[in-house]
């Protein structure tokens, strides 16, 4: 390099235009230091390399950006820069403050100080210094046997499957799915993984990671593994792609859990959640369970249109005296199974039954249209049950039915032994219409009969008192026009 040389030394220490060019030439950070122990002139290389501008780096002893551990010998090399006998040239190498705090590592070839002044070619070796430092290498092969070690400590199961090789088989398996699959690594190198399958293992996830593994992609599954004693288990795998520097995927690592415990109890919770979700639809309308659930409080809304029907089981009175009460309940339990059954068939609320009553209405909690002919049709088919049971019983039990149609409030009230219940003159109105009633009939008030007489066979049967009402005129419900003409009983 020309300014190191002898002859073209400058004896000024001021640059000249040429060497000036040079300077910033350099790919070398270049420096003039004078024997106050300053630098003089430093070329553009220093600041792109360690972040001081020139001036932060001219406004210090230059000694003082040497690292502490490496000042003893970097002094020991400056004192041969002093021997003016000297025309060699000094090298050494130091760690050199930047800017941010770190240091790099940097080589040095000095001139003496003539004249004042001491000539200086320097480079940054820092990568090439760390990676051949023996500490370098011994980091190295610490963090690798660290990884092993932790790839071996790890609790879930951690695989490696080689995405180069054909079917993409296991290279890698850890203790811990040694340990959860009871196979050994000999046992599944080379293999690929679905070995683990089994006929329960739920397909629709291994297609979820076949298609991941075919877009290359991370995902998680849960699917139903079996060890290598055919016990199953439930697998949480994680599957990530490694891609190379190319960007080529070359790897897919796995993570495995054995999850059974937490499934396990997931699904019971899931039963029984279902169980008591199922008692309580027992118990109250799905739409009225819901706002409960959400609102807790009583719950009253008004009905412009329902229809109630009331039936009362006549002749048990006399059974009750003659059979045990275990066996009359189990009578009851028959007969309001089947009218339960009905209500659902004809999409009708079960109120409640009271005794030996049985209680329904239709048009609520949800309005529906048709409320006053799916009341009617069910109240047939009640008798149509009854006779039946009659039939193969030999009991002699009737039932005496009444039905009013109007509005009505409806809802859950109090804060215990929930029961959806209705209110209101309507309701008491078609109490009315089953207590004055007669057995094996079906007493329907005015409003109803109106709504039922296109299609329903009715016949007045005069006017009776109601409390609060006086003088109601009443019907007698007796079949569906159709059936009425055909003959057909009105049953299912
Ligand atoms: C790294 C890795 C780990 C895997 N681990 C499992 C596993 O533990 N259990 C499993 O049933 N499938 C596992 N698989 C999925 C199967 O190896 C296979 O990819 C999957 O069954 C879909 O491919 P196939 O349709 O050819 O069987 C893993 C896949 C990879 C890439």
């Amino acid at each position: 390099m020309k300014l190191l040389h002898e002859d073209d030394r400058p004896h000024s220490t001021q640059l000249d235009l040429s060497q000036s060019a040079f300077f910033k030439l350099s790919l070398d950070l270049l420096c003039l230091r004078n024997t106050d122990g300053y630098f003089q002139e430093l070329n553009d290389r220093w600041t792109s390399t360690l972040g001081w501008t020139i001036e932060e780096l001219k406004s210090r002893p230059w000694i003082e950006f040497v690292h502490p551990d490496d000042l003893a010998y970097t002094e020991e090399m400056e004192a041969l820069c002093s021997d003016s006998n000297s025309d060699t040239v000094i090298e050494y190498k130091n760690r050199y403050r930047s800017k941010n705090g770190s240091y790099r590592w940097l080589s040095w070839r000095v001139s003496v100080y003539e004249n004042g002044v001491s000539y200086g070619i320097v480079q940054d070796v820092t990568e090439n210094t760390w990676r051949g430092s023996g500490s370098y290498r011994t980091g190295v092969r610490e963090a690798v046997k660290l990884r092993d070690r932790a790839l071996a400590a790890s609790s879930v199961g951690i695989v490696i499957a080689d995405a180069k090789l054909p079917d993409m088989p296991l290279i890698y398996v850890n203790p811990a799915f040694e340990r959860i699959t009871g196979y050994s690594a000999s046992e599944v190198l080379g293999y690929n993984c679905r070995f683990l399958q089994g006929k329960k293992t739920n397909r629709t996830q291994v297609d979820i990671l076949r298609q991941a593994i075919d877009s290359g992609k991370h995902c998680t599954v849960i699917l139903l593994n079996y060890r290598k004693d055919k016990t199953p288990f439930w697998n949480e795998l994680t599957i990530s792609p490694i891609y190379d520097e190319n960007n080529i995927l070359t790897h897919f690592i796995g993570v495995q859990s054995d999850v059974s415990d937490r499934v396990l109890t997931e699904k019971k919770l899931r039963l029984e959640k279902a169980k008591s979700e199922g008692l309580l639809l027992n118990i109250l309308p799905r739409s009225i369970a819901t706002k409960l659930k959400q609102n807790p409080g009583s719950i009253a809304e008004y009905f412009e249109d329902v229809t109630i029907l009331f039936a009362d089981i006549v002749g048990f009175t006399p059974l009750a005296s003659r059979l045990q009460p275990l066996e009359l309940v189990k009578i009851l339990n028959q007969i309001f199974s089947k009218f339960d059954r009905l209500a659902d068939k004809h999409g009708v609320e079960k109120i409640k039954t009271i005794g030996d009553a049985y209680m329904v209405a239709g048009g609520l909690p949800v309005p529906q249209e048709n409320h006053a002919e799916a009341i009617a049709d069910m109240a047939l088919e009640m008798q149509a049950e009854i006779a039946e049971f009659r039939q193969t019983t030999g009991e002699d039990l009737q039932i005496r039915i009444g039905i009013n149609t109007g509005s009505a409030i409806a809802g859950v009230i109090g804060i215990k032994k929930f029961i959806y219940d209705l209110w209101g003159d309507a309701v008491n109105i078609a109490s009315r219409m089953e207590s004055s009633g007669i057995a094996g009939q079906i007493q329907v008030s005015q409003s109803t009969r109106d709504r039922l007489q296109d299609r329903y066979q009715l016949e007045e049967r005069g006017e009776i008192y109601v409390k609060g009402k006086g003088e109601m005129k009443t019907y007698w419900l007796k079949g569906k026009k159709s059936d009425v003409k055909t003959g057909l009983k009105s049953k299912g």
